[in-house]
């Protein structure tokens, strides 16, 4: 046994982690070597103290907060000639090139369970098309109207990189010019099993793609914050991948961006019923914050205003404008960790994979809207639901293809 396999079995045991050993010891030489480098690569003591404040302790809540709304402006009620004005104060803007757009494509998508990157998920609609190629298209025409294309930036994770480029290579950029497009990719943290052990797959220590939280800190160590600075974006448009209605680089959310004049403007769609499961932007005690439903008191969530709408109805729809230098400013921000419990395969220490049918493992990840404590305030525009949030999350069911089936695009 090599020194190093010697310590990475010392390494694991005083962090709890002795189950490695096992892992450690049947494999030849090279292959012990292998996985032992990959254990002593870890903060161990950083995973444990993770899992037991998020799984162990659970969550501490301070009881008594001040929840107030947010400002919203509603774009489907403001007239014809604001959005007009709106639209082209953004198309203004993109055509001096002081705009950008990053998709977030790093996730796993576990709950839809297709077989490679989500953006390459086909959507039955009327023409077939992927998501990647729904968002190229939306971002295309908004750079034809405004007479400048848009540079795209598209966060990818380690597991679905290569998939993801080679997509974009084999359908020629969906007619995007192909320079504007960079693709880069965010960082992985361990996954551990429901007793808080670290799971083995081809002698590696497994990792899942570390939240979309993770963009701010990718987006500078990958270099392409310093590009974007570089050549004059001054404001960035940041989304999912996986809202079918999005509006790509919308110049009336832009427009709405630059005259509120605040760093960080969201983009929202009402609940449905006050009892929706769904976060909702809010303020909390003076600050911008994004509350769960499992959060929010329940006479709060179902208050209405005096015409009757809810007052704090604004779900998140992973839609935003950044100023250039909040991302920045993110960059080197520690963001909490969530877990969220998920099926991830793993092997035996003989090698044999196993692939769970139920949940088996707990991921760690951190969330975008957890940047909001960085910053004084926000401001959310109200889309209308039915025109621009079709999350496509599941494979059947709600929030999945077959909502789209036989649908026509804009
Ligand atoms: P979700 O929270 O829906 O996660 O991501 P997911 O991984 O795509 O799907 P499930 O939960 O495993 O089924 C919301 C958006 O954030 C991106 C996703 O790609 C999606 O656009 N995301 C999520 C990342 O870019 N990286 C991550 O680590 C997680």
């Amino acid at each position: 046994m090599s020194e190093r396999v010697k310590l990475a079995a010392h390494t694991a045991a005083k962090y709890d982690q002795g189950h490695l050993d096992r892992f450690l010891k049947p494999y030849h030489k090279a292959e012990s070597d292998f996985l032992a480098r990959d254990i002593l690569s870890l903060d161990m003591g950083n995973i444990n103290k993770t899992y037991n404040s998020i799984i162990k302790a659970g969550k501490s809540e301070d009881a008594d907060f001040l929840l107030e709304p947010p400002e919203v402006m509603v774009k489907y009620e403001v007239s014809e000639a604001e959005l007009r004005e709106l639209s082209d104060t953004g198309s203004k803007f993109i055509a001096e090139g002081r705009f950008a757009a990053v998709t977030m494509a790093g996730g796993q998508g576990t709950r839809l369970g297709h077989d490679g990157p989500k953006g390459t998920f086909v959507l039955p609609l009327k023409e077939p098309r992927s998501l990647f190629q729904i968002q190229c298209e939306g971002l295309k025409r908004v750079g034809d109207m405004a007479g400048n294309q848009i540079p795209w930036f598209i966060m990818t994770s380690r597991g679905n990189h290569e998939a993801t480029v080679d997509f974009f290579r084999e359908n020629s950029y969906f007619g995007y010019d192909k320079n504007l497009v960079r693709f880069f990719s965010q960082n992985e943290v361990p996954v551990v099993d429901l007793n808080g052990k670290l799971l083995v797959r081809d002698n590696c220590i497994v990792r899942a793609p570390d939240g979309n939280g993770g963009i701010f800190a990718a987006l500078a160590s990958s270099g392409n914050l310093e590009i974007m600075e570089r050549s004059g974006v001054e404001k960035v448009f940041v989304c999912g991948i996986d809202n079918a209605l999005i509006r790509m680089a919308d110049p009336v959310f832009l427009g709405y961006a630059i005259r509120n004049g605040k760093q960080l403007t969201s983009k929202s769609v009402l609940k449905r019923s006050f009892d929706e499961k769904a976060g909702v932007f809010v303020r909390r005690n003076g600050k911008p914050y994004y509350i769960e439903y499992t959060e929010i008191p329940e006479d709060k969530a179902a208050a209405t205003d005096r015409n009757g709408n809810l007052l704090f109805g604004d779900i998140g729809i992973v839609a935003y404008v950044y100023d250039t230098a909040l991302l920045k400013n993110l960059a080197d921000k520690p963001l909490p960790y969530h877990s969220a419990i998920k099926k991830i395969p793993f092997c035996m220490p003989d090698g044999t994979l196993i692939e769970p049918d139920k949940p088996n493992a707990v991921k760690f990840e951190s969330f975008i809207f957890d940047s909001f404590d960085y910053v004084d305030d926000i401001a959310v525009m109200r889309a209308d639901r039915s025109e621009e949030f079709a999350p496509i999350k599941n494979r059947t069911g709600e929030d999945s293809p077959e909502v789209l089936a036989g649908r026509s695009l804009l």
